[in-house]
């Protein structure tokens, strides 16, 4: 009796607690836990060091659920002597996360920054080559521990551009970024692939650069699934912050808030409303701050961050705390298709071709040919262009291409391309580019 008595107000209990949560009112009352009930993560840098760290790691376990290396899988981290590859400190971070069920964020394979020394001093086709074995190995290490990778870090201008920032890597060629992506692709297919930059968080020329590459990657099928915003705010973010996120949303990728902290006198609003953002948007799949308590922040003296240098939740957590408990959508993130859709091929088998054009950087000396490859009415599987060299002309490095004397042939995941869609290889030379007339041939 007393036993059915006791079954009886525990089931009132569960009973009362889902209809509870289900209108909101007595939600999750840690970060993690309030983001998922909304289908979404939450989650913060860590870094490797701190791991023995109690106080820090006592919050990291309860409060967030996916971690992002703040240092340790950079460039200069992972691959500090070329072809030398070291992940110790990153896979502490792994085996971390791992053994506390928390996901990753791979952050960064390619960045203008912390890239190692040896990799500054290089340039062009080596440098190209270079960071192709980058991305590969160390998306290839990762494989299948990832939930999203920031393949490409700030590759845009600052100011009214709109365009690429200059780095040793947009010199490479322009068609850089593209590469890693399908590089990495190919060494992890199950991750998520982020493009990741900051001054992106309102509608601007700087963001609606970054919105335009996504638009064109996604209609050529390169593989792009989430965009991430740092979200490095001085305040409260700017009133198109939603929009924004909006409008990257309906390209059909994923977006993420990567590295959010706040400074300034409004900061609880200023969290709170994005949060609010980001669970108005249904492909807004998470929120990461860049740090733990204000001591581990980058921005030294700012205190832009959830918990001050002792621990304790600050009132910029709990307006974070109960906008996650507020109203929002509640719809897990949709699947992002992967690869993305891209025009299909009309059927029959005629008009099987390709067309190759070369435009040209060049110098005094030397220069960098870029071979577009557009596939005609149909799809094409596999090309190659037959480009002669001419005389006086040394082909000094290429990438995206196998070649063979006056033969260039796609490599593995270049040769599928849809109809009316392009690919595009490159190689470096020295000498003078005159009289390069590409043929293409498609099977
Ligand atoms: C910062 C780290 O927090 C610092 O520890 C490091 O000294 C420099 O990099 N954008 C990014 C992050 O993508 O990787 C940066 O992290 C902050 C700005």
């Amino acid at each position: 009796m007393r036993l059915a008595v006791t079954l009886a107000a525990v089931s009132a209990v569960a009973a009362g607690a889902a209809v509870a949560l289900a209108s909101g009112a007595q939600a999750g009352s840690t970060l993690g836990a309030s983001a998922a009930e909304k289908g979404r993560y939450f989650g913060t840098a860590v870094a490797a060091g701190k791991l023995s760290n109690s106080q820090y790691t006592g919050i990291l376990d309860r409060e967030f659920n996916m971690i992002t290396p703040e240092n340790e899988m950079k460039w200069d981290a992972t691959e500090p002597s070329q072809g030398q590859f070291r992940y110790t400190s990153a896979d502490q971070i792994v085996a971390h996360a791992q053994a506390h069920g928390q996901r990753m964020r791979g952050h960064a394979l390619l960045w203008y920054q912390q890239e190692p020394g040896w990799a500054q001093n290089m340039s062009g086709s080596a440098l190209r080559s270079a960071m192709m074995n980058h991305v590969s190995t160390v998306a290839g290490h990762y494989k299948g521990k990832i939930y999203a990778w920031d393949v490409v870090n700030e590759a845009f201008a600052d100011g009214n551009s709109g365009g690429r920032r200059d780095s040793n890597l947009q010199r490479t060629g322009n068609d850089w970024i593209e590469a890693a992506f399908r590089a990495a692709r190919a060494a992890d297919p199950g991750a998520k692939l982020c493009y990741n930059d900051y001054n992106t968080d309102g509608i601007n020329a700087k963001s609606t650069g970054v919105y335009n590459m996504v638009k064109d990657f996604r209609s050529r099928g390169v593989p792009i699934d989430c965009v991430g915003f740092q979200s490095h705010l001085g305040g409260l973010p700017p009133s198109d912050y939603q929009a924004n996120l909006q409008r990257f949303a309906d390209l059909g990728v994923e977006v993420q808030i990567t590295e959010l902290d706040i400074s300034g006198s409004n900061q609880a609003t200023a969290y709170a409303n994005v949060v609010k953002a980001c669970l108005n948007v249904s492909r807004c799949a998470g929120i990461t701050t860049w740090g733990i308590r204000d001591s581990d922040s980058w921005r030294t003296g700012e205190n832009p961050l959830l918990f001050d240098a002792n621990g304790n939740k600050k009132a910029a957590y709990t307006a974070t705390l109960n906008a996650l408990n507020g109203p929002g959508s509640t719809v897990s993130t949709p699947p992002v298709s992967s690869p993305p859709p891209v025009s299909s091929s009309p059927g029959g088998g005629t008009g099987n071709g390709c067309t190759a054009t070369v435009s040209l950087n060049q110098w005094d000396g030397g220069f960098v040919a870029t071979v577009r490859v557009t596939a005609g009415s149909s799809a094409i599987n596999s090309w190659t262009v037959t480009l002669p060299v001419p005389s006086g002309v040394t082909v000094t490095g290429s990438w995206n291409v196998t070649r063979s004397g006056n033969s260039w042939t796609n490599v593995s995941y270049n040769g599928h391309v849809e109809a009316g869609q392009y690919t595009e290889f490159g190689f470096q030379a020295t000498g003078t580019a005159s009289g390069l007339n590409p043929a293409c041939s498609a099977a």
